[in-house]
């Protein structure tokens, strides 16, 4: 089945070699065609070939499927109340991680799958199409490899993260949890994951103990990625890129030298401002990363402790309003930074061959999703190839 969609005022397709010859690849009053779970054409409007089935945008805006490259969607309950005291000038502390982990481990299976398709719908109908979700809040051997198995039914970017902090049946033996954490937990859990992460900050993983997780993790076939210095400076972005990891997440806290090796490196800097919203913290410096020349990936973070938004728009919004990023860079940063982040090449994009992840928007150009911030501004989103909203 071929379905044509015409009448695009404005197609971002992340080809620079196309349309306004931007990073963007901005193509004017274009038409894109799917054919199965493919791109099959994109061009002008009016040379758009005959399909089954034609959508005429009605000279709205088409951008590839937000890519959320950092999620951690596979919990039980919420921290309102923590919410409500940060909000009444308490600090954001990794310890209210464990309120989470205890409602995770009490909670059935059904609750967790039904949970994370709860919060994977939000998503959808605000333009995710590809989302990596870690573990994190079960700490045990089993819970963390429940949390994976259910997380590998929905998606196939899934993140190992037995180190989000040292579990309180080991509180007062921390190289104890760091020994499961690196044998038979991650035995346990290496057949449903893709990545290992580790939370390097002070309160959860020190440098060496990160360096030990993720290079035991490694030798499982597990890639790297790490949650770095979001809270205080620290050893995680550099470490993050001495390994090679596809992203360094939060880049909250950064020196010179943690920049310098970002932008000599392979690692993606993803932030996720909506964990400063919600900590009420100092943003990261999105302007400095890009102006330094590192590729920047912008994601929810979604979790029900610090960053509890599953919306990209609004992390887009943001991005603009404060982290010094132009509407353009943060909707790459949203959809081929995202790919990148996660090491993809079928996603993020709209070329031909590429994934047919497609979002509509109810306005004339992507722009709106930072000019028009908190408006439900999707209107239709195709993945692989399927209309799903
Ligand atoms: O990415 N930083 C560590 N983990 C999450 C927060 C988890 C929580 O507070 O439940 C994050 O912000
Ligand atoms: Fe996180």
């Amino acid at each position: 089945m071929s379905t044509v969609i015409t009448n695009i005022a404005g197609l971002v397709t992340n080809d620079p070699s196309v349309g306004d010859g931007s990073p963007l690849g901005l193509i004017r009053d274009a038409a894109v065609v799917i054919d199965g779970d493919r791109i099959a054409w994109i061009g002008g409007s009016s040379g758009a070939p005959a399909t089954d089935h034609r959508v005429d945008a009605g000279g709205r805006a088409v951008l590839p499927g937000f890519v959320d490259s950092h999620s951690h969607l596979v919990f039980a309950g919420d921290r309102t109340e923590e919410f409500n005291a940060r909000m009444s000038g308490r600090g954001y502390t990794a310890g209210g991680i464990r309120t989470t982990v205890a409602a995770t481990r009490a909670a059935s299976d059904e609750d967790l799958e039904r949970n994370l398709t709860h919060y994977l719908g939000e998503a959808l109908r605000q333009g995710t199409t590809t989302f990596e979700t870690k573990s994190g809040y079960g700490l045990t051997v089993e819970d963390e490899a429940r949390a994976l198995r259910i997380a590998a039914r929905h998606t196939e970017e899934v993140t190992y993260l037995g180190a989000h902090i040292v579990s309180p049946d080991h509180a007062d033996d921390p190289a104890a949890y760091v020994a499961l954490v690196t044998g038979e937990m991650l035995d346990a859990c290496a057949p449903y994951a893709r990545w290992i992460d580790v939370f390097c900050e002070k309160g959860a993983f020190d440098g060496d103990q990160a360096r030990a997780i993720l290079t035991a993790g490694r030798a499982k076939g597990l890639h790297p990625r790490v949650h770095a210095n979001q809270l205080t400076y620290g050893p995680g972005v550099q470490l993050a890129v001495e390994l090679d990891a596809a992203s360094a997440d939060h880049c909250t806290h950064l020196t010179d030298a943690d920049v310098a090796a970002l932008a000599d490196g392979n690692t993606v800097a993803t932030l996720l401002p909506g964990a400063e919203f919600s900590t009420r913290a100092a943003w990261p410096d999105a302007r400095r990363l890009l102006d330094a020349g590192v590729t920047v990936a912008l994601s929810t973070d979604c979790n029900p402790g610090s960053s509890f938004t599953s919306s990209v728009p609004f992390c887009i919004a943001l991005a603009v309003r404060d982290m010094g990023m132009t509407p353009d860079e943060a909707v790459w940063s949203a959809t081929a930074g995202g790919a990148a982040a996660l090491r993809r090449e079928d996603v993020g994009r709209l070329t031909v061959g590429a994934r047919a992840d497609l979002t509509l928007l109810d306005a004339p150009s992507h722009v709106h999703l930072a000019y028009r911030p908190g408006v439900p501004l999707v209107t239709g989103v195709w993945r692989r190839g399927v209309r799903e909203v």
